[in-house]
């Protein structure tokens, strides 16, 4: 296997993996319409794996350029991370949420099953669990319950996917990512979220970089060590990782179905909860200040742990999240501090 299809490959998780997926000697064609990215970022990868790739703008919901891509290039297996993934907006503007997101992989797998292509890779969530006082997330659990839409098209998705490998040779890995934070260790790429940050690390990293003036945590009242609220924060890097070892699964003889089809879903985090004032230490501690922050009320929908059971993904994949925290904030801190405005620095 060796070209691989890199939807939505302009963005903060997709760049890193494109990085990765070079590094393993993979040939890489990216296709993404920008609307939460800027080709800075594809300079980005150009310049850390000093290796370069094939890039197609486009919409991945536009059927013929997705047939025009199949046509161009032999493609072995796709990697769909374009979406929208903004939780608050997603109760704003429910119908571009569940267009852009539902839409574009119908087309995608419309597309894939005309080429013949049967690999497909996709980027889930651990939101996918809804609301559950369970944990680590088991992905034996039941999925589904979510409470915005943005997680409701990733369950959707998720449903999609394995009805229809039910019935078709189409072969699914959906992995279900915890936390992702962190950036590349270069410093040459990272997260550059548009607008105010909705994720908790970016926010820390502008107020520490003087870009916002305070953080607010919160809720500082629930059931946890600290009272502030457990996540599972893995590195992009390992995340990206996490994606070559899935394309490799395909290649280590799956269990098919009698239609040749494969579902499967899988956990990506480190098993390791952090609490928000974890995170606040260890940022502090790499950017060697102290950050502003005030706890505030909870905010609605945030439940009070979550993080990975890890042992499927080490068991069907090999995979192991091997960064700290520590690195995590050093990264992150290190791509902020040389670009506090991001790629528009
Ligand atoms: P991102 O917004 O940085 O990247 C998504 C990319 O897809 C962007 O470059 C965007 O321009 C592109 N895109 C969106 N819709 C498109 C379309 N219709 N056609 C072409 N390109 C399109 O987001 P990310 O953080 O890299 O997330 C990647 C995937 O992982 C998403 O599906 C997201 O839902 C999922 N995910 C992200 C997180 C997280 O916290 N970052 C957690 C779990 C799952
Ligand atoms: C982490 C913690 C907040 C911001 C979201 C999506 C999930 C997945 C990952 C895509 C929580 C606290 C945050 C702030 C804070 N994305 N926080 N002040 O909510 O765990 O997950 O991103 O699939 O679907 O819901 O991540 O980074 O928003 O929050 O105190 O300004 O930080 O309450 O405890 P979350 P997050």
């Amino acid at each position: 296997m060796n070209k691989i299809l890199v939807t939505g490959g302009a963005g903060y998780i997709g760049s890193h993996t494109v990085v990765e997926l070079l590094a393993a000697g993979y040939e890489v064609v990216i296709l993404d319409n920008f609307v939460n990215s800027s080709d800075k970022s594809l300079e980005a990868i150009r310049k850390v794996s000093g290796k370069n790739f094939d890039f197609v703008k486009g919409d991945v919901r536009d059927s013929v350029v997705l047939d025009n891509i199949f046509k161009a290039h032999e493609i072995d297996a796709v990697i769909h991370f374009a979406g929208l993934k903004a939780v608050g907006e997603s109760v704003q503007k429910p119908l571009e949420y569940y267009d852009n997101n539902l839409i574009s992989t119908l087309h995608l797998l419309e597309a894939m099953k005309k080429a013949g292509v049967k690999k497909f890779v996709f980027s889930s969530s651990a939101t996918v669990y809804g609301e559950t006082e369970v944990y680590p997330f088991d992905e034996s659990f039941p999925i589904g319950g979510t409470t915005n839409p943005y997680g409701t098209t990733k369950y959707m998705q998720e449903l999609m996917l394995k009805d229809i490998s039910a019935t078709s040779d189409l072969q699914v890995i959906t992995l279900r990512y915890f936390n992702p934070v962190g950036a590349h260790e270069s410093g040459e790429m990272g997260e550059d979220p548009q607008g105010i940050p909705n994720n908790l690390c970016p926010f820390i990293t502008q107020v520490l970089v003087g870009r916002r003036d305070k953080l607010s945590v919160f809720g500082g009242d629930y059931d946890t060590k600290d009272g502030t609220c457990i996540r599972d924060y893995i590195h992009v890097v390992d995340l990206a990782k996490g994606h070559v070892c899935a394309l490799k699964k395909f290649d280590s003889g799956l269990r098919l179905n009698e239609n040749g089809g494969y579902f499967d879903a899988i956990n990506l985090g480190t098993g390791k909860g952090s609490s928000v004032l974890d995170m606040i230490a260890a940022f502090e501690k790499a950017a060697g200040k102290k950050l502003n922050y005030e706890v505030v009320d909870r905010r609605a929908g945030d439940i009070a742990v979550c993080y990975a059971k890890t042992d499927k993904a080490r068991e069907e994949l090999g995979f192991v999240a091997e960064k700290t925290v520590e690195d995590m904030a050093q990264d992150s801190w290190r791509w902020q501090s040389t670009h506090p405005k991001g790629f528009n620095s």
